[in-house]
């Protein structure tokens, strides 16, 4: 796979035109396609608009901004993408208008190009399920916005080529990317992993542990970028809240996923974060109103939250979703973890945070705080994770 391979994308939303862009920033001619011609027409202006400030800033050459944009091209229908060596899908999350655009795209290309879909929650061997040749389709799931997000979780299905997956590695290394290997399971790597950040927050303020500022002010200082409700809110509640109700869906219900009618009641009554401006915070001007923020309790809101995660991390481990490496790369690359959560975990052992479990599931009897059977094992024998 060389940059004389044409590279195909199929939806010029969000992600698509962000693909689309760093393909062709990768030296590939690109060909776009989407079903509404206004959504391909203003994501290339959007693109165009991107360029001139660039040249503006003086960061690219007006004759490198062109040369890009020269390489990408825009195709009426789905067999324009006939001469692509790779296509990308980033259309609407529905498994059936998915695997209809893939069985088209089976027969419309060449017999050895690979089709690749961006679905963030849906089974890649579901899509690839509607294919002839399903050994030959792959998940590429690319992070927000997608050229300045490095990782990329590649993901086989169940019935692809087993070449796929390193090939593929490869790709969005020569693309600059910091791709990983990942199972195909449900939320792959990191929006499983990332569950409890939402999830265990939303419990501790439910029990009145702190109010909201005070855990993302304990969470910010260890080093998160931003707290878990300012974070919900600039996702949106409704977004946050469908991607955990998936998750807890796709895993048969498991306790640890379960979502919280704390962030239910704040989607039902609109309050979806600064989009519709006003979440678990209110926004004027665009800004968050933070309120007071206490320091109460932070040692214990991080050891709660980061035990959650620490546990999902070694459980996702355990269950070989991906390498410790992988696993620590995706949270770091994919959403600004300031460690990755393995090491972390070493940072005090596994001993410790098998009690800081072990303990709220003897307070609660709850399933959710259950230790993952891979920190257990480190936590009894006194080794880390990344030895
Ligand atoms: N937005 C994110 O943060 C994010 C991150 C990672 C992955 N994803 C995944 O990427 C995919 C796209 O998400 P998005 O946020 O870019 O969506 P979007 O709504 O911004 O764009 C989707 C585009 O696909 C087009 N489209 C819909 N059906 C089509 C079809 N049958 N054929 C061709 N084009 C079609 C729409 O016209 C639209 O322009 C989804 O699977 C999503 O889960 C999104």
């Amino acid at each position: 796979m060389d940059k004389s391979m044409s590279i195909g994308v199929i939806g010029a939303g969000t992600m698509g035109i962000g693909i689309a862009q760093m393909a062709a920033e990768a030296g590939h001619k690109v060909i776009v396609f989407d079903t509404r011609k206004d959504a391909l027409e203003k994501a290339m202006a959007g693109l165009r608009g991107l360029m001139d400030k660039l040249v503006d800033k003086q960061k690219r050459t007006r004759a490198a901004a062109d040369e890009l944009l020269g390489r990408i091209s825009i195709a009426e229908s789905l067999e324009y993408l006939a001469p692509c060596g790779l296509v990308i899908e980033a259309i609407v999350e529905d498994l059936k208008v998915k695997q209809e655009v893939f069985k088209k795209l089976d027969g419309a290309l060449a017999a050895d190009a690979i089709l690749a879909t961006n679905t963030s929650s849906l089974s890649v061997t579901a899509i690839a399920a509607a294919c002839s040749h399903p050994e030959r389709v792959i998940g590429l799931h690319f992070f927000n916005p997608a050229p300045l997000m490095p990782l990329v979780e590649v993901v086989p299905g169940l019935a692809t080529d087993p070449e796929l997956g390193p090939e593929c590695v490869a790709l969005m290394h020569a693309w600059g990317k910091a791709p990983v290997l990942c199972k195909d399971t449900p939320g792959f790597i990191v929006n499983r992993v990332a569950r409890p950040f939402y999830g265990e927050s939303l419990r501790l303020y439910e029990e009145g542990v702190a109010d909201m500022p005070a855990i993302d002010a304990a969470l910010r200082g260890v080093g998160f970028r931003m707290g878990p409700f300012e974070l919900m809110d600039l996702i949106g509640n409704d977004i946050n809240f469908a991607v955990t109700k998936s998750v807890w869906e796709a895993f048969f219900y498991e306790p640890r996923y379960k979502p919280s009618l704390t962030q239910q009641r704040q989607v039902e009554s609109g309050r979806l974060g600064r989009k519709s401006g006003r979440g678990y915070y209110l926004y004027s001007n665009g800004a968050a109103e933070l309120g007071q923020e206490t320091t109460e309790h932070a040692d214990a809101i991080v050891e709660r939250v980061l035990a959650m995660l620490i546990n999902e991390a070694a459980d996702a481990l355990f269950l070989r979703v991906a390498s410790k490496v992988d696993i620590d790369l995706a949270m770091t690359k994919g959403v600004n973890y300031p460690k990755g959560l393995l090491a972390w975990a070493d940072e005090k052992g596994a001993a410790h945070w098998l009690a800081v479990l072990e303990s709220l599931q003897d307070r609660t009897g709850e399933e959710r705080y259950r230790p993952s059977p891979l920190l257990r094992e480190h936590g009894e024998k006194g080794t880390s994770f990344h030895n």
